[in-house]
């Protein structure tokens, strides 16, 4: 059975107090009234990992990092391996955010290292995919997200596949205010779902959490979880609000 999730994705944003009291509040909110069915995760900056961990109950609250690095160690000033990241007790790591893309120059040959080293340090990768506006304009939405899968994780051998989680953000969505309609989420999950069991058969597809980002908001969640193949979803602004949050959380 596919676990529902919802992870928060707080991107630059908390200095280290800052980012500690918010995983508290989190934590307490999530112990005190949130389904215990949902696999809750926050995504914080590197330098609050380990402190998080700490500050949270981590059998009710993961905590992810938002990147790490393509090379397992040595002489890469400024980056943070996988090994590293593992070592903070985090448990998960987002991976191929559009916004790494768009601005680190992020290509799929820089995933697949990514990929590889999350996986053998035992890290369950949030692996995200989605189409700028312009596509999305073009009606080729598919097509451009099944290739992004193409590249990177259906390369995957079937074993490691099964330990990812899969989150669809359309750029044009993300931090816009302009949520996906709960139909084009769906449309799109269910098209990824297809493609997993067209690759790794039906098991595996009905298996595989998919996710929705991109403006999920506590106004909007229950709207989209509601739709058969949205299994939760990566929240970026909600996620820095503990009040909505939790109702996101609770959305199911
Ligand atoms: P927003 O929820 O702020 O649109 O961000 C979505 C996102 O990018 C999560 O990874």
């Amino acid at each position: 059975m596919r676990k529902k999730v919802v992870a928060g994705n707080w991107k630059c944003n908390t200095t280290f107090q800052e980012g500690i009291e918010l995983a508290k509040a989190v934590n307490s909110l999530v112990v005190e009234k949130g389904a215990e069915d949902v696999t809750v995760i926050v995504g914080t900056p590197f330098t609050h990992l380990a402190k998080v961990v700490e500050s949270v109950d981590t059998a009710r609250v993961g905590v992810a990092a938002q990147n790490c690095a393509a090379e397992p160690k040595g002489a890469f000033t400024g980056e943070v391996s996988a090994a590293m990241v593992k070592s903070t007790g985090a448990q998960y790591v987002i991976l191929g955010h559009s916004e790494r893309r768009e601005y680190y120059g992020e290509t799929s040959e820089i995933l697949n290292k990514k990929l590889k080293l999350a996986l053998e340090n035992g890290l369950t990768p949030i692996y995200c995919c989605g189409e700028a506006l312009p596509v999305r304009e073009a009606n080729t939405q598919n097509a451009f997200v099944g290739q992004q899968l193409e590249e990177t994780i259906f390369r995957l051998p079937e074993a490691d596949f099964r330990k990812l989680i899969i989150a669809y953000e359309p750029i044009w969505a993300i931090g816009t205010g302009k949520t996906a309609t709960a139909e084009q989420a769906q449309e799109m999950l269910a098209y990824i779902r297809e493609l997993i069991r067209a690759k790794y058969g039906d098991a595996v597809a009905q298996d595989t959490s998919l996710l929705y980002g991109g403006s999920a908001n506590a106004k909007n969640a229950a709207e989209l979880f509601a739709k058969p193949d949205i299994d939760g979803g990566l929240i970026g602004g909600a996620s820095l609000k503990p009040d909505d949050f939790i109702v996101i959380v609770n959305a199911y």
